[in-house]
């Protein structure tokens, strides 16, 4: 286990550096990422580069034995680029030229910025790229932080027809794709399409989808105009790396993981659970069993978890919270143990290293209200105290971090699935995340460990796949599940699955579409139902019985004993008709689930669905204790202010309010 620190020396007094470097080393850490927002001061005018103080800096934090990782730092052109070449300026969805004076004001589809992007890219790898001192290089910054997934500039409406093109060969093909029979939206000429924004009524969900398509390609191809020139570079065993911010959805992080060799993401637990609540759940107020000031453990740990199944590989955590954070709405102080709570969470999920951010406050611009290791005045802030509190901790973290990680359950997600959805939700406050959020939360609460992974994973590993809502349906993607359940898998699926092609249009086929070979019973009605409208259900699955809220889908078996009905329908419209089934398939099972369930059904039905599939699971979690599998350790972390106990291998183990407990191999 790595850990490590943000340091920015172009923030401090260069007489700093040195002791910075030798009490960071003495706390045990070992990594400084360096230079991901310097490019004014590494090419202070066009083509003039100083690279000196730069140099001076890796000397330094080299010499206490720190390992360095470098970014590239595009995420923040200079002055003399934003207002040299204005149409590097990206364009919102208002049609607004957004200005230089933040972060991330580029657009990844100007031509002029590619060049930019190559001289200071270049120069950098040629200076660092056979440096032993450097392990490896974050490209630029949080790609799509702040709204900035999605340009509208003109440099982008020429990018996306050229793509458009690529996709569809032909506009017939395109408008019979998007249905642009519609409404009058047949399109006889490419130059005719623009970025979907700006209409009057709603623009074609088919078109919008495209859009987001597009724009998520546009980075990841920015993205590896970078890798090219670093890999030309880069001596082997550098990695390269990008930090990605967890459940951030506008950007396809399957694809723009695929290029890289280790993927990072930037962990602030309590900056981001109230509004991820909101989102996910309806309401923000914090989950009273979990203390006030650690975050939703359920989000921090489904962000790592999709971290992990971007590659199937263990990944770092490339920013941790150290403290307090200013961009939050409510930014509380952070208590002792926390920090040290979500550093062993991380390892817990397979990070192999995790990097603080950053090592003292700032004193200027726009994050002074910050957290760093240390103060603004250079006394140790909580995060220290918590590093030092775990220098007795890392031969065992050693040893954790050499096992194997091997999960069995796979939790299938689709960015494509997800615009889609949020495009059309049909229902206010249904969210694909919310939906995926509901499974992931009853699977920690049973300690069950997850890879959350794209249509492209290996299913062959898994035992048991989940998929909540495979709402775009493909033969190729059934054919994935088919093969899975075939071998003798578990699989379940969930409701508005196979409604939509991938262009985003209505199938034709009955529901569930491709899937309905798999499913074995077809949806014949589906219901959005309001606020506080339900139809009670009675399954034969213990803890399921109750009522059906959200949306609700009528399922008709077929008229043979390979598909069983294991919920119905009492109540309501669709009284009589199945609401769960399980279809015999080859030597698995697959089942299909007709509503949205509430946390507790989830629960029940994970719980049921693990068992079919023989796996085995801690009995009994309390609510705020999660566990972490790591080879044959277990991790115990309890999120809340009172000692909480778990049972395993038949014994109880009390872990400590805010604190840990591993279980080591018998
Ligand atoms: C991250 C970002 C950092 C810093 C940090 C503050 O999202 O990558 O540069 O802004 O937030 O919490
Ligand atoms: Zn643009």
């Amino acid at each position: 286990m790595v850990l490590g620190v943000c340091y920015y020396p172009e923030h401090w007094p260069e007489a700093r550096w040195a002791q910075d470097a030798r009490w960071l080393r003495e706390l045990g850490l070992s990594v400084v990422r360096l230079a991901e927002f310097a490019w004014a001061a590494l090419e202070p005018a066009e083509g003039r580069f100083d690279f000196d103080w730069l140099d001076r800096a890796l000397a330094v934090f080299a010499a206490e034995g720190h390992q360095i990782v470098l970014g590239t730092p595009t995420v923040a052109p200079p002055a003399w680029l934003s207002r040299g070449y204005p149409d590097t300026l990206p364009v919102d969805d208002q049609g607004r030229r957004r200005n230089f004076g933040g972060r991330r004001h580029y657009c990844p589809n100007s031509a002029m910025y590619h060049e930019h992007t190559r001289r200071i890219v270049t120069a950098l790898a040629e200076r660092y790229g056979a440096d032993p001192r450097v392990i490896g290089w974050q490209i630029d910054n949080e790609f799509g932080g702040g709204n900035t997934a999605r340009c509208y500039c003109p440099n982008c409406a020429a990018a996306f027809r050229a793509w458009l093109q690529r996709r569809y060969g032909t506009l017939d093909a395109m408008n019979e794709a998007w249905g642009s029979v519609f409404w009058s939206m047949i399109y006889s000429d490419w130059a005719q399409i623009e970025p979907p924004i700006l209409q009057l009524a709603k623009p074609n969900p088919s078109h919008v989808l495209d859009y987001y398509r597009f724009s998520s390609d546009s980075v990841v191809a920015y993205q590896q105009i970078q890798v090219n020139l670093l890999r030309g570079h880069a001596r082997p065993g550098q990695f390269i790396t990008h930090n990605f911010m967890g459940l951030y959805p506008d950007l396809d992080y399957f694809d723009l993981a695929a290029p890289l060799d280790l993927v990072t993401w930037d962990s602030y637990p309590t900056g981001n659970a109230d509004r991820w609540r909101e989102l996910l759940t309806g309401s923000a107020a914090p989950d009273p069993a979990y203390a006030h000031d650690v975050g939703d453990p359920a989000l921090t740990g489904m962000a790592h978890d999709l971290t992990r199944g971007l590659l199937g590989r263990p990944f770092w955590i490339m920013e941790q919270q150290p403290g307090h954070v200013n961009w939050g709405a409510w930014n509380q102080a952070i208590s002792p143990g926390t920090v040290r709570l979500w550093t062993w969470h991380a390892l817990a999920a397979g990070a192999d290293a995790v990097v603080y951010f950053r090592e003292r406050a700032v004193l200027y611009g726009q994050e002074q209200y910050h957290s760093g290791l240390l103060h603004h005045e250079g006394t140790p802030d909580v995060g220290y105290r918590d590093l030092e509190r775990m220098q007795s901790e890392r031969a065992l973290m050693d040893r954790i971090t050499a096992a194997p990680l091997a999960v069995r359950i796979a939790l299938l997600f689709d960015y494509a699935d997800l615009w889609a959805i949020e495009l059309q939700p049909h229902r206010q406050g249904f969210h694909y995340l919310g939906h995926q959020f509901v499974f992931y939360r009853a699977l920690q609460r049973l300690g069950l460990p997850v890879d959350i992974v794209s249509w492209r994973a290996d299913l062959s590993r898994y035992r048991l796949v989940l998929a909540p809502t495979a709402h775009l349906g493909t033969d190729d993607r059934s054919a994935a599940l088919a093969a899975f359940v075939t071998a003798g898998g578990i699989a379940l699926l969930g409701i508005r699955s196979g409604f939509k092609t991938l262009s985003n249009r209505v199938t034709d086929q009955p529901l569930p579409g491709p899937f309905r070979q798999l499913t074995g019973a077809t949806v014949t009605e589906w219901h959005s139902l309001p606020p506080g409208g339900t139809y009670d259900v009675q399954s034969s699955v213990p803890g399921l019985t109750g009522s059906a809220g959200v949306w609700a889908e009528a399922l008709q078996p077929p008229d043979n004993a390979d598909v069983k009905v294991l919920a119905s329908y009492t109540t309501g419209p669709l009284a009589g008709h199945a609401a769960l089934t399980a279809h015999q398939f080859g030597a698995g099972r697959a089942y299909a689930l007709g509503w949205y369930p509430t946390p507790a059904q989830a629960e029940a039905l994970v719980a049921y669905l693990a068992e079919q599939a023989g796996l085995t699971r801690l009995a009994d979690l309390p609510l705020g204790l999660v566990a972490g599998q790591r080879g044959k350790y277990t991790i115990l972390l309890n999120f809340t202010d009172t000692p909480l106990t778990a049972h395993v291998r038949g014994h109880p183990v009390l872990v400590g309010a805010r604190d840990i407990a591993v279980i080591p191999p018998e």
